[in-house]
């Protein structure tokens, strides 16, 4: 098939909407700054954005091309969920129902519940279950708007369930981080024993599979000292680095992260002004997880503290089955607006082209743009707007997934 064959043209789109500009990641005003075309197209050839444009603008075109009749519908860019943790087994249903009668997730973990009740799941599952899990997890996503997503292993935190996870998260089509500092499995008397073995018989095959590692820093989890061996040595196999930091308490993930160069640093929930200002001087993204704020009934991140001071943030869900069993990018966008205060044009570039420069892909994907990937989210609604203003609803309607129509 030529690439004329496979055209495929958007057409009489209500609007197109799309972060400006071509740089990643955004920050500040750039950051706001959404282009909005009415009555609009895209035409994709093959896999990439051909052209975008308003309708009377629209060139003849030659030979075969699909059209869809895009009338009421508004197109985003194809979403971009940056942090998940989509490989588990099972669920903490039980768990909830305790938190909703005044358990606190940190106790439940102290416990042995929480992180180490899905590892045991996890295990359990084998790698087919594995791979049923993820592919459910994954449609579930897509579903949402979700066009790239991350996925971290975490919940095997042995070398068969832990490689075995990241297997599926490829096969999945998402994009892997090893999270193998996650919790001390039960087999370990201590964090330091643990990640003896994790570096020595994980971590060579790990970094085959995954494109960056994750390490949960926090308050009976790992602390600073755990953290930064973890993640040099993973540096030194080739992984980008990403941290879980400030989500319960301050415990240094800031001053690591950007020592570091880390991708990212994840939650912060509980980051305060010192954190803020030396984040927002670096290169690091800051991942704003409302809907694991909401789910856990904790404080929001000082989200709009993060931008005005410059920072580049990044929006997630964060799915996973204990701190935010919620797959919806559109719903996180709601929150951004509702809880962090971010406009809706800092929500859609937070999860677009900053999501994807924190997976190393904002050449590619995150924009309505000749050249980038024909990842399209159509909207039901007569304003882009509606991605956030819709709280809850079905606001998507169709996907354009690498220029197939689904
Ligand atoms: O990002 N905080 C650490 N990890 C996950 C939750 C894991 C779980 O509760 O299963 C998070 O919130
Ligand atoms: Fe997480």
């Amino acid at each position: 098939m030529t690439a004329t064959d496979a055209r495929l043209l958007l057409r009489g789109l209500a609007q197109l909407a799309t972060p400006s500009g071509d740089g990643a990641p955004l920050r500040g005003a750039a950051l706001g700054e959404v282009e909005v075309l009415e009555d609009a197209f895209v035409l994709c050839a093959d896999d990439t954005i051909e052209a975008v444009g308003r309708m009377r603008d629209l060139p003849a075109l030659d030979g075969d091309v699909r059209e869809l009749d895009c009338r009421g519908l508004c197109a985003v860019p194809g979403l971009v969920d940056c942090h998940t943790h989509a490989a588990f087994g099972g669920d903490r249903v039980d768990e909830f129902s305790l938190r909703a009668g005044g358990a606190s997730y940190e106790e439940l973990h102290a416990a042995g519940g929480g992180i180490l009740s899905t590892v045991r799941a996890t295990r359990a599952a084998g790698e087919t279950g594995m791979r049923t899990a993820v592919e459910l997890h994954c449609s579930w996503m897509l579903r949402e708007g979700t066009t790239t997503f991350e996925a971290k292993s975490g919940y095997g935190l042995d070398r068969d369930t832990e490689l075995a996870s990241l297997r599926a998260i490829r096969e999945a089509g998402g994009i892997p981080t090893w999270l193998g500092a996650h919790a001390v499995p039960p087999e370990f008397a201590d964090a330091d024993g643990y990640l003896d073995f994790a570096l020595a018989e994980v971590l060579p095959e790990a970094a085959k599979l995954a494109e960056a590692a994750d390490v949960f820093l926090e308050r009976g989890a790992f602390d600073a000292a755990q953290a930064r061996r973890y993640l040099e040595a993973c540096r030194d196999a080739g992984l980008g680095l990403r941290l879980h930091g400030d989500q319960f308490t301050e415990s240094g993930a800031i001053p690591l992260a950007v020592e570091l160069e880390a991708r990212s640093v994840d939650h912060l929930e509980a980051t305060g002004e010192e954190g803020t200002r030396l984040l927002a001087a670096s290169g690091v993204v800051g991942v704003l997880l409302p809907a694991s704020a909401l789910f856990l009934d904790r404080p929001m991140p000082p989200a709009r503290a993060l931008v005005d001071a410059g920072a580049a943030v990044a929006l997630a869900t964060d799915f996973n089955p204990g701190s935010a069993f919620c797959e919806s990018l559109p719903l996180v966008c709601s929150l951004a607006a509702t809880q962090l205060h971010l406009s809706p044009a800092e929500a859609l570039a937070a999860c677009t082209v900053n999501a994807a420069h924190v997976l190393r892909r904002a050449d590619r994907i995150g924009r309505l743009a000749p050249g980038y990937r024909a990842d399209v989210a159509l909207l039901e609604a007569p304003d882009w707007r509606y991605l956030a203003y819709h709280l809850g609803g079905h606001v998507v309607a169709r996907l354009v997934v690498g220029g197939e129509l689904r």
